[in-house]
């Protein structure tokens, strides 16, 4: 019965966060998006996840030149930077809190960075990149995708407490 309440709760929410743009630390944007937006998404995701991957052999095997490569496709392709049509584009950046925004950023920034370090064959520097874009999947999946990984609400529960209370 708690459960059917904050999940009304929830959708309420997420109306109202579709209107206050500013509205961050709230993990309803995503679900305001429209169908085909999600689904670029969760395509974008997977490849994601696919690169990274990739990026982990290639590392392991010292391929510089294919983590260089790899890095390139992540920071080309990601979805903010995908040939959306200009609504769609406006539509994120509408629908999704400001935080999501800039976490996006930052990590397209990295990809960047490591495809940098990648290139003068710097392991540590790797390292310290991929590490870095592992972490941002991470924090953002906690902040914006407990629908798709609900194992980060008791967790985040568990940190709102740290932080905000
Ligand atoms: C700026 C935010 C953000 C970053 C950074 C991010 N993700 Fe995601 N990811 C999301 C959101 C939001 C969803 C859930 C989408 C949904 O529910 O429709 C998601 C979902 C996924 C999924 C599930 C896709 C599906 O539908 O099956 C995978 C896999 C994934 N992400 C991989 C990654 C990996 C790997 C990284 C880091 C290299 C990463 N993501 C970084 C926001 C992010």
């Amino acid at each position: 019965m708690l459960k059917k309440v904050s999940v009304t709760v929830l959708l309420i929410s997420s109306t109202l966060l579709a209107q206050s743009k500013e509205h961050h630390n709230k993990p309803m944007g995503v679900k305001t998006l429209s169908s085909e937006l999600r689904v670029v998404l969760s395509q974008e995701m997977i490849a994601l996840e696919k690169a990274m991957k990739t990026i982990l052999s290639s590392m392991i095997a010292g391929d510089y030149t294919s983590i260089e490569k790899t890095a390139i496709k992540i920071k080309n392709s990601f979805i903010l930077k995908q040939k959306l049509t200009s609504t769609q584009k406006e539509e994120l950046h509408t629908k999704l809190p400001q935080s999501f925004i800039a976490q996006d950023s930052a990590f397209h920034n990295d990809a960047a960075m490591l495809e940098h370090v990648a290139n003068i064959k710097n392991p540590e520097l790797t390292q310290f990149y991929f590490n870095k874009m592992l972490n941002a999947c991470v924090t953002c999946h906690q902040s914006f995708a407990q629908e798709k990984f609900p194992l980060f609400e008791a967790l985040s529960q568990k940190q709102n407490v740290q932080h905000h209370k």
